[in-house]
């Protein structure tokens, strides 16, 4: 049977400095996320959920375009012109389609939107220059995906593996211990497959905020209750020392 507290001074002294920045590295990354997932989008008027759902699902039905068209632009076009240039660009804003709608940003746009007009607009006097307006934000690619996931999914398998371990020693009960033990592992699948699920729906935002903060609470306690152990009596052994038939030899 396993007792943190009797552990030779040198390692409770190691777990309990591991466990501590390991927690303080949990804080950073919180705030990490809250100053840059968080706090933007609710500037923007967005809840979290909703935050994490553009963040990886982007925002495909809405271009820089669009957004001018119903907004600072709108009236500089009618409703019909827009209407059509619209179309097009929800269409993806194909090359095939463009002569349809060009005479209609010559005849509205181009007075101001050129190269030579002195204003920092976007030009929209070519296809080319269109392209980079009507392009949608479709959230993270494949590649940036599995980029993030990796060095994640390494990262913290790692980190878990080790507060797991000195967790694994405290003297709660065994099958608590199991179920702690596995399910950071759990909620790393869940919270990195949801961020694939979210690019294709956004439904699964909610998982990554379920995921991230189960993965939070059992962290918790894999640092709160070793040091509690490591450096006090153990409230909730599931065996008392003196009644240990395999301490007591
Ligand atoms: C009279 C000049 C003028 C005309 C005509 C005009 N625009 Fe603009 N446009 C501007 C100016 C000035 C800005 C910059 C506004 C700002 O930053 O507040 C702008 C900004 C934009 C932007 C960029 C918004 C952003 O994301 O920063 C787009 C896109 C745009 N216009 C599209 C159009 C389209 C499409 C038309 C034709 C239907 C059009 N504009 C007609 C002057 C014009």
């Amino acid at each position: 049977m396993s007792d943190l507290r009797a552990l030779p001074l040198t390692f409770r002294a190691l777990f309990t400095s591991f466990l501590i920045l390991i927690g303080l590295g949990y804080l950073m990354a919180l705030s990490y996320l809250f100053l840059v997932v968080v706090e933007p989008h609710q500037k923007n008027g967005m809840g979290l959920i909703a935050g994490i759902d553009m963040k990886y699902h982007g925002r495909p039905d809405s271009s820089r375009l669009e957004a001018a068209l119903r907004g600072q632009m709108a009236d500089r076009i009618d409703q019909a012109d827009r209407d059509r240039i619209l179309e097009w660009v929800r269409r993806g804003a194909p090359q095939s389609g463009y002569e349809s709608v060009k005479p209609i940003f010559a005849s509205r746009c181009v007075a101001c939107h050129n190269p030579r007009s002195g204003l920092s607009v976007p030009p929209l006097d070519s296809y080319a220059a269109l392209r980079k307006v009507t392009q949608t934000d479709q959230g993270p690619t494949i590649t940036q995906l599995a980029r993030v996931s990796h060095v994640h999914l390494f990262g913290i398998s790692i980190i878990f593996l080790l507060t797991g371990a000195i967790f694994a020693l405290s003297r709660i009960t065994p099958w608590i211990r199991i179920v702690f033990v596995v399910i950071p592992y759990l909620s790393i699948l869940a919270d990195i497959g949801s961020w694939w699920l979210t690019k294709f729906n956004p439904v699964f935002g909610i998982i990554v905020v379920i995921s991230g903060a189960v993965m939070g609470l059992v962290l918790a306690c894999q640092i709160f209750i070793p040091l509690w152990e490591m450096w006090l009596p153990s409230p909730w052994a599931s065996d008392h020392p003196g009644r240990d038939p395999a301490r007591a030899g």
